[in-house]
């Protein structure tokens, strides 16, 4: 694979769709990506008090990403907004002040949910916050999925070729665009 694509899962339920989701598009992507989850879980509540010496689980998550070439944001919708751990977790990435993670690091943002808008207010949401932290964004293909029982198999195979596709094809574009990100912002060493 060219390009590591660490992804965060914006849900901590065991069930989570969006985790099922994202294994589904790791399955998905064209080879050039290897996707890799990185974890959001243990970080406990940010505060700015924890900036002069961060705890081992925020710095493992901060090399994780700078590790990363890009970043894919997969996340639910939580009350018409982004779910607070995910918040959580772009708190401690973006810090301390001059060390934010999320500089110049392709990103993409996809989600679902059963609802009819499939997350389409809570990606509007994280393309803000994300923009503040100054990661390039992939700005189309958008990819807003209202989840259907059976929409994911248990092995991660997407059964209905039309969603196939349509997943497949937000993941090639997406190894578009981190291509042309990289080639302009080229990473760091
Ligand atoms: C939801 N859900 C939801 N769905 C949606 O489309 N828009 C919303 O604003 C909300 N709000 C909301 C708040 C809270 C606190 C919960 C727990 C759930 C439903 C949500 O889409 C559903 O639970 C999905 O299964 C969440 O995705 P994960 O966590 O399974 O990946």
């Amino acid at each position: 694979a060219r390009y590591k694509v660490g992804y965060l899962v914006g849900s901590l339920a065991k069930g989570s769709i969006n985790r099922q989701l994202a294994s589904a598009l790791a399955r998905l992507a064209p080879p050039e990506l290897e996707l890799k989850e990185i974890p959001i879980r243990d970080l406990p509540l940010y505060s700015y008090d924890y900036d002069a010496d961060f705890p081992a689980v925020a710095r493992t998550f901060k090399k994780s990403i700078a590790d990363s070439d890009a970043v894919l944001f997969v996340t639910p919708e939580y009350n018409r907004s982004i779910p607070g751990a995910l918040k959580n977790a772009i708190d401690w990435a973006s810090r301390p002040w001059g060390e934010n993670s999320f500089a110049r690091k392709p990103s993409g943002i996809i989600g679902t949910s059963p609802g009819s808008i499939g997350t389409a207010v809570a990606q509007s949401h994280l393309r803000g916050v994300l923009c503040f932290c100054n990661a390039p964004l992939m700005n189309t293909v958008e990819a807003y999925i209202q989840y259907r029982p059976g929409m994911i198999a248990e092995d991660f195979s997407v059964p209905d070729e039309k969603t196939a596709e349509f997943l497949r094809n937000y993941m090639s574009e997406f190894r578009v665009f981190v291509e042309r990100v990289l080639t302009v912002l080229p990473r760091a060493g």
